[in-house]
């Protein structure tokens, strides 16, 4: 499978990765050939791209950290717990209880995976944004734990406070959160109190540690102090918050909101890496270089040497050169595999483009 852009989408083409519309209902099933009607409904949905099978994309599989249906299944619990809201009966316990079941599973499944390399889908289902977004910086902080060497009762606990950082957006008006144009400093002042209420919800509503609480609170806190809401400095920014920080600002880029489209997983890497020691802790940044791949499997990328070329596998030593399909854009069906990371010929071809 190979990740193709909307605006290169052609009638035809076989869908690779189920698609999902709004409310988690299934769209496109994957194995069906697109038609114009689809591509026009994707465009409006706001996807940035599909994953498609091909003959240069043949034997390409991109492995998910958690399979897609443990996401969804996340997804519509963030979703409940959010319209339950403050309610303490009977019924929201077992729900908090199911969504700890459900943090704990994924914890397990990221915790016994022996992959090196996260691959981030470059496909985002169209899930409520805050919902979905819950549940992909949950993967991605556990992710960044696990590569910080975290123990399993430790990045259980950083699963929880990723999973719960954005819980105090459900007592912020709708029109603040989904508005198109920016905010207004009024608007963003009620913004800003996400933090602390998801804090205190955290605290007396779903019971939780003190550590998860503060990764909660923290969560908007950078790392050269000009962050909120307590302008906290460098280490004393709880640890749990300043891996939230940069798990939270990568999804985001990465996603389609109501004021811009989604961008590829690059720039949000980018972003990260060129904000390192002003919005993020450096020795967070150097953990997110070492476990998420710019180049994710099944991206198609620009070669210097005038080639393109599918990622076939990224090597966890040596993220910014995979081991590529390389072929002539002219002519796709004649290709060659390329480990960007290995030979002197392969190391004189870079990365141009995508
Ligand atoms: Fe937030």
């Amino acid at each position: 499978m190979r990740f193709v852009r909307i605006g290169e989408l052609h009638t035809g083409m076989v869908i690779a990765k189920a698609i999902y519309g709004l409310r988690g209902v299934l769209i496109l099933r994957e194995g069906r050939a697109l038609g114009a009607r689809h591509i026009e409904a994707l465009t409006e949905l706001g996807y940035p791209g599909i994953y498609i099978h091909d003959l240069i994309s043949d034997g390409i599989e991109l492995e998910e950290i958690v399979d897609e249906q443990t996401r969804h299944n996340a997804i519509s619990m963030v979703k409940n717990l959010y319209k339950a809201g403050e309610l303490t009966t009977t019924r929201t316990q077992i729900m908090h209880r199911e969504m700890e079941d459900l943090i704990n599973e994924i914890v397990s499944s990221i915790f016994e995976s022996d992959a090196a390399v996260v691959n981030v889908p470059l496909l985002k289902s169209y899930d409520e944004y805050t919902y979905r977004h819950s549940v992909d910086v949950g993967v991605l902080s556990v992710a960044l734990g696990k590569s910080m060497g975290f123990t399993r009762e430790k990045l259980l606990d950083l699963g929880k406070a990723a999973f719960f950082h954005d819980m105090g957006k459900m007592f912020i008006p709708q029109t603040i959160l989904n508005k198109a144009d920016k905010l207004t400093e009024d608007e963003f002042v009620i913004m800003k109190k996400h933090s602390q209420m998801g804090h205190d919800f955290v605290e007396k509503v779903l019971l939780q540690k003190s550590s998860i609480m503060r990764g909660v609170l923290h969560h908007h806190e950078r790392f050269d102090g000009s962050g909120y809401p307590h302008g906290l400095k460098g280490v004393m920014i709880p640890q749990f918050a300043r891996i939230i920080a940069a798990a939270d600002v990568f999804d985001a880029i990465s996603s389609t909101r109501p004021y811009k489209v989604a961008q590829l997983a690059t720039e949000g890497y980018e972003y990260i890496l060129g904000n390192s020691g002003s919005h993020f802790d450096p020795e967070i940044v150097d953990i997110f270089y070492k476990t998420i791949a710019p180049f994710p499997v099944g991206m198609t990328v620009k070669l210097s040497n005038g080639l393109n070329g599918v990622v076939v596998k990224n090597n966890a030593n040596f993220m910014s050169r995979p081991l590529v399909r390389a072929f002539e854009p002219e002519n796709p069906s004649v290709f060659e595999m390329i480990d960007l990371s290995k030979g002197a010929a392969a190391l004189d071809i870079t990365i141009v483009g995508n």
